[in-house]
């Protein structure tokens, strides 16, 4: 992993919230007139979003439009004014999306926010995919923080849940559960992504050792799984938002 020079810091303590479009920003100062953009989901996206919408309504950005990696980020772009396009085999020069973990090796944990399926397709079809995130999601391990989440089709997810329980059959502190969401009083329901399929979040009590390429091939044999939120050897650059102020550019 390279790492570019950070920035000096601006004064005062930035909330997350403000380190989010801190690197959003920086990551914005990669488009060019006429690209095709791959356009990520999450908070941290949606300042990426915001500030070209002002770049394209400046008119500094002749020609951009961008593949909507949601529905909720399409509605996003479109009320920024973003021209919307599909994933139909056009050109993507670049992506820009954030993360919910980043491993020492630029590996990525993704999709807590459920979009994980279309993320993979459009950034895995892109030119160059620029990851946007705050410290915070720097990681020693994958899977240290929270959920790695897995979309499974609906028919026979508990029957899809138990093979993906036997991948890490025996490994302390290991669980899966179905995601669900409230739904009214004390009633809860499977949470649907835009695709109609569940997530399956796995939980590793360290986080996850072992060969990641092997673990995500076990995954993708299981009839019934569509993709996980493991994004292997897919980020190109991961500008990283440093609570000291600073800005880290790693490739
Ligand atoms: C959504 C994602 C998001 O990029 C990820 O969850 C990070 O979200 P945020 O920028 O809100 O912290 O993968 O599916």
């Amino acid at each position: 992993m390279g790492s570019a020079a950070a920035s000096p810091p601006p004064s005062g303590k930035m909330s997350q919230d403000e380190l989010k479009r801190v690197a959003a920003h920086r990551a914005v100062e990669f488009v060019e007139p006429g690209m095709t953009l791959g356009l990520g989901t999450g908070s941290t996206a949606a300042h990426a979003l915001d500030r070209l919408g002002d770049l394209l309504r400046a008119g500094a950005l002749p020609g951009v439009a961008g593949v909507p990696t949601s529905l909720k980020t399409e509605l996003h772009a479109a009320r920024v004014g973003i021209p919307l396009l599909q994933l139909d085999g056009a050109r993507i020069r670049l992506s820009i999306d954030g993360a919910d973990e980043v491993d020492p090796d630029l590996n990525l944990v993704k999709g807590r926010g459920g979009s994980l399926l279309r993320e993979k397709m459009i950034e895995g079809a892109g030119e160059r995919f620029v990851v946007i995130v705050d410290e915070s999601k720097l990681v020693p391990r994958l899977g240290c923080t929270g959920a790695v989440p897995v979309e499974v089709v609906p028919f026979g997810a508990p029957h899809t849940l138990g093979l993906i329980r036997k991948v890490f059959d025996g490994l302390p502190g290991f669980h899966a559960r179905l995601r669900t969401v409230a739904d009214g009083d004390l009633v809860s329901a499977p949470f649907v992504t835009d695709n109609g399929n569940y997530i399956v979040e796995m939980f590793f009590e360290d986080g996850i050792r072992g060969d990641l390429q092997d673990i995500s091939d076990r995954l993708l044999r299981i009839t019934g799984v569509v993709e996980h939120g493991m994004f292997l050897g897919m980020a190109t650059t991961v500008i990283v938002a440093n609570n000291d102020g600073t800005v880290s550019v790693l490739h």
